[in-house]
């Protein structure tokens, strides 16, 4: 994690007082680019219960004020207006409640929660207090994928018939976090949910959903590994999502946008696009290995949009709405695979 410090401690002229609950491999990143990228904001307070002597020290050499293990001195301090929730996601509810309650800005990790009542009660909290509120669904920020978006929303593309978002991580994760994960269709195919409903900008209305153990036998009968979804949106467009724990060539992230004009492709970031050729083959430079270094821009460019949009009062790019439509979609998917049918979204929702 590199340095870059807060050039100034709290003053009254910041705008925007910050809290990161929750510091583990998201929430430092977020740390990281919140003190280098974004202006007049300030993080006053870090919190997280599992504080050790290198994640305080390096808190420290940002000039963050307050680094505690008790989320709640970020809920009760007024000072504080707005807060990043990056802790594990079944505590993603109970502060968003809470932040909303104390009238505070929310910018809120994916998933609110895997559950619809509970993202129902987050939904009504934020409504009830009048706070903005984002879920950090970061890929649609990503420079290739939200130029499909554009030229998508420019007309350049026509009436959208097919949207295709591949998806693939490099390794599996190990079975204790498959164990506690939610699931493939919860904890990674809702990224592509959600991509899939960003890039037809529309909703889906059915699913059917394969899935498969292909490269994990230990997770059989807890989770699948391999999956392909067909969604059906209400506007009669179709989206293809395919997914798999395991890619052995890195991490695979692929869409595509087919209309009645034209069709846009976001292949693989990779490093150059130069390709060697020689008398025996052809190479070109490998993709990314891990999903930081594949989204690091991204990560960025959604912490500038929210910080914008509480400037600016704009809507939240990603919106509580769009974060329970995704837990939607995973819920139909999951019912889908379960009774081997398409599944309407009216179904479970
Ligand atoms: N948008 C993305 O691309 C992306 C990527 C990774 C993780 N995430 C999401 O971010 C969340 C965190 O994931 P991670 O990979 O950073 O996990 P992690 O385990 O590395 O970090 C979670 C941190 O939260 C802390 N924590 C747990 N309970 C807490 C509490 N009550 N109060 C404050 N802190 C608490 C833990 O001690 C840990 O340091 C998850 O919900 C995950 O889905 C999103």
């Amino acid at each position: 994690m590199s340095k870059g410090t807060q050039t100034k401690l709290i003053n009254p002229s910041d705008k925007f007082v910050v809290g990161v609950i929750g510091c583990g491999r998201i929430g430092k990143i977020h740390v990281q680019n919140l003190v280098q990228s974004i202006p007049g904001i300030v993080i006053k307070t870090v919190a997280d219960p599992k504080l050790d002597d290198s994640l305080r020290s390096w808190l420290k050499s940002l000039n963050i004020a307050n680094i505690t293990t008790d989320a709640q001195q970020i809920i009760n301090d007024p000072e504080i207006n707005v807060v990043i929730i990056c802790s594990s996601t079944d505590t993603h509810a109970k502060y968003s409640i809470a932040a909303a309650k104390s009238k505070k800005a929310i910018f809120c990790e994916k998933p609110i929660d895997s559950d619809l009542g509970r993202i129902k009660e987050v939904l009504a909290a934020v409504k009830e207090n009048n706070v903005k509120f984002m879920v950090g669904f970061n890929r649609r920020f990503d420079h290739n994928f939200k130029r499909i978006r554009d030229a998508t929303v420019k007309g350049d593309l026509g009436k959208v018939q097919i949207v295709k978002v591949t998806s693939r991580d490099p390794s599996p994760p190990p079975l204790e976090y498959v164990k506690v994960s939610g699931g493939l269709f919860f904890d990674m195919s809702i990224h592509d949910w959600d991509m899939a409903r960003f890039q037809a900008g529309d909703e889906v209305e059915e699913v059917y959903a394969l899935g498969d153990v292909q490269i994990s036998p230990e997770i059989k009968g807890i989770d699948i590994d391999t999956a392909v979804a067909v969604l059906k949106y209400k506007n009669g467009a179709m989206g293809l999502v395919d997914n798999c724990r395991q890619a052995v060539y890195g991490y695979d992230q692929r869409v595509e946008v087919f209309g009645t004009k034209g069709c846009a492709i976001a292949e693989n970031d990779v490093p150059t696009t130069v390709k060697i050729y020689t008398k025996d083959t052809t190479i070109q430079d490998k993709i990314p290995y891990f999903f930081l270094e594949r989204y690091m821009g991204s990560y960025q460019e959604e912490m500038k949009q929210f910080f914008d949009c509480l400037k600016t009062g704009k809507e939240m790019p990603v919106t509580g709405q769009d974060g329970m439509m995704d837990i939607v979609v995973a819920i139909a998917a999951t019912k889908s695979l379960k009774e081997h049918r398409p599944v309407k979204i009216s179904e479970v929702f």
